[in-house]
Protein backbone atom coordinates (compact mmCIF):
# COMPACT_ATOMS: atom_id res chain seq x y z
CA UNK A 1 0.00 0.00 0.00
CA UNK A 2 1.46 3.54 -0.75
CA UNK A 3 1.43 6.02 2.24
CA UNK A 4 0.36 9.05 1.84
CA UNK A 5 1.07 12.28 3.92
CA UNK A 6 -1.03 14.79 4.82
CA UNK A 7 -1.17 17.77 1.91
CA UNK A 8 -2.03 21.24 2.66
CA UNK A 9 -4.77 22.43 0.49
CA UNK A 10 -3.52 23.98 -3.04
CA UNK A 11 -1.48 26.80 -3.17
CA UNK A 12 -0.19 26.95 0.74
CA UNK A 13 3.22 25.42 0.07
CA UNK A 14 3.45 28.02 -3.03
CA UNK A 15 3.34 31.27 -0.47
CA UNK A 16 6.88 32.76 0.30
CA UNK A 17 6.88 32.84 4.12
CA UNK A 18 7.15 36.37 5.57
CA UNK A 19 10.75 36.80 6.71
CA UNK A 20 11.03 39.13 9.30
CA UNK A 21 13.72 42.35 10.04
CA UNK A 22 16.96 40.38 10.91
CA UNK A 23 17.61 40.62 15.03
CA UNK A 24 21.52 39.04 15.05
CA UNK A 25 24.70 39.57 13.41
CA UNK A 26 27.04 36.71 14.66
CA UNK A 27 29.80 37.71 16.93
CA UNK A 28 28.18 40.94 18.05
CA UNK A 29 26.59 40.74 21.16
CA UNK A 30 24.08 44.12 21.16
CA UNK A 31 24.05 45.12 17.47
CA UNK A 32 22.24 48.32 15.95
CA UNK A 33 18.75 46.77 15.19
CA UNK A 34 16.84 49.05 12.72
CA UNK A 35 15.41 46.66 10.64
CA UNK A 36 11.40 46.58 11.72
CA UNK A 37 10.37 50.08 12.43
CA UNK A 38 9.92 49.58 15.98
CA UNK A 39 10.10 52.47 18.37
CA UNK A 40 13.52 54.30 19.03
CA UNK A 41 12.27 55.19 22.53
CA UNK A 42 10.57 51.90 23.19
CA UNK A 43 7.33 51.69 25.25
CA UNK A 44 5.87 53.78 27.95
CA UNK A 45 6.98 53.61 31.72
CA UNK A 46 3.23 53.62 31.94
CA UNK A 47 2.70 50.77 29.56
CA UNK A 48 5.53 48.46 31.46
CA UNK A 49 3.55 49.20 34.67
CA UNK A 50 0.56 48.10 33.64
CA UNK A 51 2.17 44.95 32.04
CA UNK A 52 3.83 44.35 34.98
CA UNK A 53 0.10 44.50 36.87
CA UNK A 54 -1.26 42.18 34.72
CA UNK A 55 0.77 39.29 35.70
CA UNK A 56 -1.27 38.83 38.47
CA UNK A 57 -4.51 37.97 36.45
CA UNK A 58 -2.62 35.39 34.15
CA UNK A 59 -4.43 32.56 35.21
CA UNK A 60 -8.00 34.79 33.56
CA UNK A 61 -9.03 34.66 29.84
CA UNK A 62 -8.75 38.29 29.00
CA UNK A 63 -11.84 40.32 27.88
CA UNK A 64 -13.19 38.97 25.06
CA UNK A 65 -14.54 41.97 24.16
CA UNK A 66 -11.01 44.05 24.77
CA UNK A 67 -13.98 46.65 27.12
CA UNK A 68 -11.87 48.97 29.09
CA UNK A 69 -9.35 49.15 25.66
CA UNK A 70 -12.33 49.91 23.60
CA UNK A 71 -13.84 52.72 25.46
CA UNK A 72 -9.66 53.86 26.05
CA UNK A 73 -9.35 53.47 22.13
CA UNK A 74 -12.94 55.27 21.57
CA UNK A 75 -12.43 57.97 23.49
CA UNK A 76 -8.89 58.82 22.11
CA UNK A 77 -9.35 58.94 19.09
CA UNK A 78 -13.44 59.78 18.52
CA UNK A 79 -14.60 56.62 17.16
CA UNK A 80 -18.04 54.78 18.08
CA UNK A 81 -16.85 51.99 20.36
CA UNK A 82 -19.15 49.45 18.54
CA UNK A 83 -17.17 49.72 15.18
CA UNK A 84 -13.68 48.90 16.67
CA UNK A 85 -12.59 45.23 16.06
CA UNK A 86 -9.13 44.91 17.87
CA UNK A 87 -6.70 41.71 16.92
CA UNK A 88 -3.25 40.18 17.60
CA UNK A 89 -1.30 42.85 15.80
CA UNK A 90 -3.25 44.77 13.00
CA UNK A 91 -1.64 41.62 10.90
CA UNK A 92 -4.71 40.10 12.21
CA UNK A 93 -7.56 42.20 11.63
CA UNK A 94 -6.34 41.85 7.53
CA UNK A 95 -6.53 37.91 7.94
CA UNK A 96 -9.91 38.61 9.56
CA UNK A 97 -10.84 40.58 7.00
CA UNK A 98 -9.49 37.78 4.31
CA UNK A 99 -11.11 35.37 6.09
CA UNK A 100 -14.48 36.70 6.28
CA UNK A 101 -14.85 38.35 2.64
CA UNK A 102 -12.30 36.30 0.38
CA UNK A 103 -13.54 32.46 -1.72
CA UNK A 104 -11.11 30.84 -3.76
CA UNK A 105 -10.82 32.93 -6.94
CA UNK A 106 -11.77 36.24 -5.19
CA UNK A 107 -9.27 38.95 -5.61
CA UNK A 108 -7.20 41.67 -3.55
CA UNK A 109 -5.77 44.60 -4.82
CA UNK A 110 -2.73 46.86 -3.45
CA UNK A 111 0.23 48.41 -4.70
CA UNK A 112 3.47 46.71 -6.04
CA UNK A 113 5.37 47.47 -3.09
CA UNK A 114 2.57 47.55 -0.34
CA UNK A 115 2.88 45.65 3.22
CA UNK A 116 3.34 41.98 2.20
CA UNK A 117 0.65 41.26 5.62
CA UNK A 118 -2.43 41.66 3.49
CA UNK A 119 -1.26 39.50 0.61
CA UNK A 120 0.26 36.13 2.71
CA UNK A 121 -3.58 35.80 4.14
CA UNK A 122 -5.51 36.83 1.26
CA UNK A 123 -3.47 33.78 -0.51
CA UNK A 124 -4.26 31.45 2.27
CA UNK A 125 -7.92 32.08 1.67
CA UNK A 126 -6.88 30.86 -2.07
CA UNK A 127 -7.89 34.39 -3.44
CA UNK A 128 -5.71 36.21 -6.26
CA UNK A 129 -3.13 39.04 -5.32
CA UNK A 130 -3.23 41.83 -7.77
CA UNK A 131 -0.20 44.41 -7.43
CA UNK A 132 -0.89 47.69 -9.09
CA UNK A 133 2.08 49.21 -10.43
CA UNK A 134 3.59 52.00 -8.37
CA UNK A 135 5.27 54.65 -10.75
CA UNK A 136 7.84 56.51 -8.13
CA UNK A 137 6.52 54.28 -5.78
CA UNK A 138 3.95 56.18 -5.17
CA UNK A 139 0.37 54.02 -4.91
CA UNK A 140 -1.48 54.96 -8.61
CA UNK A 141 -5.38 55.22 -7.55
CA UNK A 142 -5.29 54.77 -11.39
CA UNK A 143 -3.50 51.77 -11.46
CA UNK A 144 -5.18 50.41 -8.67
CA UNK A 145 -8.69 50.70 -10.40
CA UNK A 146 -7.08 49.18 -13.72
CA UNK A 147 -7.12 45.99 -12.04
CA UNK A 148 -10.26 45.83 -9.99
CA UNK A 149 -13.01 43.98 -11.65
CA UNK A 150 -16.24 41.59 -10.20
CA UNK A 151 -13.68 39.42 -8.52
CA UNK A 152 -12.13 42.35 -6.23
CA UNK A 153 -13.48 41.97 -2.66
CA UNK A 154 -10.80 44.17 -1.15
CA UNK A 155 -8.56 47.02 -2.18
CA UNK A 156 -5.38 47.48 0.71
CA UNK A 157 -3.60 50.80 0.90
CA UNK A 158 -1.26 51.68 3.56
CA UNK A 159 -1.02 55.33 4.04
CA UNK A 160 1.75 56.27 4.56
CA UNK A 161 3.38 53.49 2.64
CA UNK A 162 5.93 50.65 3.84
CA UNK A 163 8.82 50.60 2.93
CA UNK A 164 8.51 53.38 0.46
CA UNK A 165 7.48 56.19 2.85
CA UNK A 166 4.65 58.15 0.66
CA UNK A 167 1.43 58.26 0.89
CA UNK A 168 -1.85 59.40 -0.82
CA UNK A 169 -3.87 62.65 -0.40
CA UNK A 170 -7.35 62.46 1.16
CA UNK A 171 -8.48 63.65 -2.50
CA UNK A 172 -7.17 60.91 -4.02
CA UNK A 173 -8.36 58.44 -1.38
CA UNK A 174 -12.15 59.63 -1.67
CA UNK A 175 -11.38 59.48 -5.64
CA UNK A 176 -10.65 56.00 -5.31
CA UNK A 177 -13.91 55.08 -2.67
CA UNK A 178 -16.23 57.31 -5.44
CA UNK A 179 -14.98 55.04 -7.86
CA UNK A 180 -15.10 51.74 -6.24
CA UNK A 181 -18.33 49.57 -5.90
CA UNK A 182 -19.90 49.81 -2.73
CA UNK A 183 -19.95 46.19 -2.34
CA UNK A 184 -15.68 46.38 -2.07
CA UNK A 185 -14.18 46.73 1.34
CA UNK A 186 -11.34 49.67 0.67
CA UNK A 187 -9.04 49.20 3.61
CA UNK A 188 -6.41 51.84 4.76
CA UNK A 189 -3.56 51.07 7.12
CA UNK A 190 -2.75 53.72 8.78
CA UNK A 191 -0.17 51.87 11.09
CA UNK A 192 2.23 55.17 10.80
CA UNK A 193 -0.34 57.58 11.22
CA UNK A 194 0.95 59.43 14.35
CA UNK A 195 4.52 60.26 12.78
CA UNK A 196 3.28 62.05 10.40
CA UNK A 197 3.97 65.97 9.89
CA UNK A 198 2.90 66.51 6.40
CA UNK A 199 -0.38 69.14 5.20
CA UNK A 200 -1.18 66.38 2.40
CA UNK A 201 -1.90 63.50 4.39
CA UNK A 202 -4.76 63.31 6.81
CA UNK A 203 -6.38 60.33 8.93
CA UNK A 204 -9.39 58.44 7.10
CA UNK A 205 -10.91 57.85 10.35
CA UNK A 206 -13.35 61.22 8.89
CA UNK A 207 -14.13 59.76 5.66
CA UNK A 208 -14.69 55.86 7.02
CA UNK A 209 -17.30 56.93 9.73
CA UNK A 210 -19.87 57.90 6.93
CA UNK A 211 -18.84 55.11 4.50
CA UNK A 212 -20.35 51.24 4.62
CA UNK A 213 -17.13 49.86 2.92
CA UNK A 214 -14.51 51.70 4.45
CA UNK A 215 -12.19 50.20 7.14
CA UNK A 216 -8.87 52.18 8.76
CA UNK A 217 -6.62 50.14 11.10
CA UNK A 218 -4.12 51.16 13.41
CA UNK A 219 -1.52 49.54 15.49
CA UNK A 220 0.12 49.64 18.95
CA UNK A 221 3.42 48.67 17.52
CA UNK A 222 5.30 52.04 16.03
CA UNK A 223 4.35 55.13 18.31
CA UNK A 224 3.58 53.25 21.14
CA UNK A 225 6.29 50.89 21.17
CA UNK A 226 4.63 47.43 22.06
CA UNK A 227 5.53 45.53 18.91
CA UNK A 228 5.99 42.55 21.20
CA UNK A 229 2.45 42.53 22.53
CA UNK A 230 0.80 41.98 19.30
CA UNK A 231 -2.30 44.32 19.78
CA UNK A 232 -3.86 46.69 16.71
CA UNK A 233 -7.10 47.45 15.80
CA UNK A 234 -9.69 47.98 13.01
CA UNK A 235 -12.08 50.88 12.71
CA UNK A 236 -15.14 49.16 10.44
CA UNK A 237 -18.77 49.32 9.39
CA UNK A 238 -20.83 47.53 11.77
CA UNK A 239 -21.83 45.27 9.35
CA UNK A 240 -18.18 44.27 9.07
CA UNK A 241 -17.68 43.97 12.79
CA UNK A 242 -20.80 41.47 12.79
CA UNK A 243 -19.04 39.43 10.20
CA UNK A 244 -15.64 39.43 11.56
CA UNK A 245 -16.97 38.13 15.34
CA UNK A 246 -18.48 35.11 14.19
CA UNK A 247 -14.99 33.91 13.37
CA UNK A 248 -13.10 35.99 15.55
CA UNK A 249 -11.03 33.62 18.43
CA UNK A 250 -12.77 34.71 21.62
CA UNK A 251 -9.57 35.72 23.56
CA UNK A 252 -7.61 37.17 20.34
CA UNK A 253 -6.35 40.57 21.81
CA UNK A 254 -4.39 38.99 24.95
CA UNK A 255 -4.29 40.25 28.44
CA UNK A 256 -0.93 42.13 29.29
CA UNK A 257 -1.38 44.13 25.55
CA UNK A 258 -5.18 44.79 25.98
CA UNK A 259 -3.45 46.42 29.69
CA UNK A 260 -0.49 48.32 28.31
CA UNK A 261 -1.94 49.33 25.61
CA UNK A 262 -4.90 51.36 27.65
CA UNK A 263 -2.02 52.61 29.39
CA UNK A 264 0.49 53.53 26.74
CA UNK A 265 -3.05 55.95 25.07
CA UNK A 266 -2.54 57.87 28.26
CA UNK A 267 1.01 58.66 28.09
CA UNK A 268 0.92 61.61 26.09
CA UNK A 269 4.85 62.64 27.22
CA UNK A 270 5.90 59.46 25.75
CA UNK A 271 3.66 60.02 22.66
CA UNK A 272 4.99 63.05 22.05
CA UNK A 273 8.88 62.16 22.84
CA UNK A 274 8.36 59.05 20.16
CA UNK A 275 6.94 61.49 17.27
CA UNK A 276 9.55 64.55 18.19
CA UNK A 277 12.49 61.90 18.12
CA UNK A 278 10.98 60.72 14.20
CA UNK A 279 10.45 64.18 12.91
CA UNK A 280 13.64 65.74 13.91
CA UNK A 281 15.68 62.89 13.08
CA UNK A 282 13.80 62.66 9.28
CA UNK A 283 15.16 65.84 7.81
CA UNK A 284 18.36 65.65 9.22
CA UNK A 285 19.15 62.09 8.56
CA UNK A 286 17.61 62.54 4.39
CA UNK A 287 20.04 65.93 4.29
CA UNK A 288 23.08 63.65 5.42
CA UNK A 289 22.42 60.70 3.90
CA UNK A 290 22.09 62.55 0.35
CA UNK A 291 25.49 64.59 1.37
CA UNK A 292 27.08 61.26 1.33
CA UNK A 293 26.13 60.70 -2.72
CA UNK A 294 23.19 58.65 -1.80
CA UNK A 295 19.61 59.22 -3.32
CA UNK A 296 16.67 59.59 -0.40
CA UNK A 297 13.36 61.13 -1.43
CA UNK A 298 11.01 62.68 0.82
CA UNK A 299 9.14 59.97 3.13
CA UNK A 300 6.47 59.89 5.92
CA UNK A 301 6.64 57.25 8.68
CA UNK A 302 9.80 56.16 11.46
CA UNK A 303 12.07 55.15 8.59
CA UNK A 304 13.77 56.46 5.51
CA UNK A 305 14.70 54.41 2.56
CA UNK A 306 17.63 54.62 0.66
CA UNK A 307 17.99 54.11 -3.21
CA UNK A 308 20.89 52.91 -4.10
CA UNK A 309 22.41 52.20 -8.22
CA UNK A 310 21.30 48.87 -8.20
CA UNK A 311 20.34 45.84 -5.86
CA UNK A 312 23.50 44.22 -5.73
CA UNK A 313 25.30 48.31 -4.54
CA UNK A 314 22.36 47.77 -2.05
CA UNK A 315 23.39 44.13 -0.99
CA UNK A 316 26.72 45.21 -0.56
CA UNK A 317 25.91 47.94 1.82
CA UNK A 318 23.54 46.05 3.72
CA UNK A 319 26.33 43.62 3.94
CA UNK A 320 28.68 46.51 5.00
CA UNK A 321 26.55 48.27 7.58
CA UNK A 322 26.36 44.50 9.38
CA UNK A 323 30.07 44.83 9.67
CA UNK A 324 29.08 47.48 11.73
CA UNK A 325 27.07 46.21 13.87
CA UNK A 326 23.96 47.51 12.52
CA UNK A 327 20.83 45.72 10.97
CA UNK A 328 18.54 47.11 8.57
CA UNK A 329 15.86 45.87 5.87
CA UNK A 330 16.80 45.18 2.26
CA UNK A 331 13.32 45.42 0.94
CA UNK A 332 14.18 43.20 -2.04
CA UNK A 333 11.08 41.55 -1.36
CA UNK A 334 8.83 44.34 -1.60
CA UNK A 335 10.43 44.58 -5.41
CA UNK A 336 12.43 46.90 -4.52
CA UNK A 337 16.07 45.13 -4.71
CA UNK A 338 17.98 48.72 -5.02
CA UNK A 339 16.76 49.93 -1.51
CA UNK A 340 17.40 50.05 2.05
CA UNK A 341 15.26 50.98 4.59
CA UNK A 342 16.63 52.38 7.75
CA UNK A 343 14.51 52.78 10.91
CA UNK A 344 14.75 55.66 12.61
CA UNK A 345 16.01 55.03 16.16
CA UNK A 346 17.98 56.84 18.84
CA UNK A 347 20.49 59.32 18.73
CA UNK A 348 23.59 57.95 18.55
CA UNK A 349 22.28 54.90 16.33
CA UNK A 350 21.32 57.06 13.77
CA UNK A 351 24.74 58.44 14.05
CA UNK A 352 26.43 55.39 13.99
CA UNK A 353 24.48 54.63 10.74
CA UNK A 354 25.32 57.99 9.30
CA UNK A 355 29.34 57.08 10.01
CA UNK A 356 28.91 53.16 8.68
CA UNK A 357 27.55 55.28 5.30
CA UNK A 358 30.40 57.78 4.94
CA UNK A 359 32.49 54.43 4.99
CA UNK A 360 30.63 52.80 2.69
CA UNK A 361 30.63 55.49 0.59
CA UNK A 362 33.74 55.81 0.39
CA UNK A 363 34.08 52.53 -1.02
CA UNK A 364 32.21 53.23 -3.93
CA UNK A 365 33.39 53.61 -7.34
C1 LIG B 1 2.22 49.15 6.83
C2 LIG B 1 2.18 48.30 8.05
N1 LIG B 1 1.01 47.87 8.50
C3 LIG B 1 0.92 47.09 9.59
C4 LIG B 1 2.06 46.69 10.27
C5 LIG B 1 1.98 45.68 11.35
O1 LIG B 1 1.36 46.07 12.45
P1 LIG B 1 1.10 45.07 13.64
O2 LIG B 1 2.37 44.97 14.40
O3 LIG B 1 0.01 45.79 14.36
O4 LIG B 1 0.65 43.75 13.13
C6 LIG B 1 3.31 47.12 9.85
C7 LIG B 1 4.51 46.67 10.56
O5 LIG B 1 5.60 46.75 10.17
C8 LIG B 1 3.37 47.94 8.70
O6 LIG B 1 4.54 48.34 8.23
Amino acid sequence: MTKTVPAPKAGILDIAPYIGGKSKIEGVAEPIKLSSNENALGCSAKAIEAYEAAKVKLFRYPDGHAAPLRAAVSAYHDLEPERLVFGNGSDEVFALLNQVYLEAGDNIVTGEHGFLAYRISALACQAEVRLAEEPDQRVSIEKLLELVDAKTKIVYISNPANPTGTWNTPEEIAYLRARLDPSILLAIDEAYAEFVDEPTWETAFGMARGSDNMIVTRTFSKIHGLAGLRIGFGYCPLPVIEAIDRIRLPFNANLPAQFAAVAALQDSVHIEASRQQILNWHPRLRQAIAGLGFEVRKSIGNFVLIYFKDGEEAARANEFLMTQGIIIRHVANYGLPQCLRITIGKDEENQAVLEALAKFAATRA
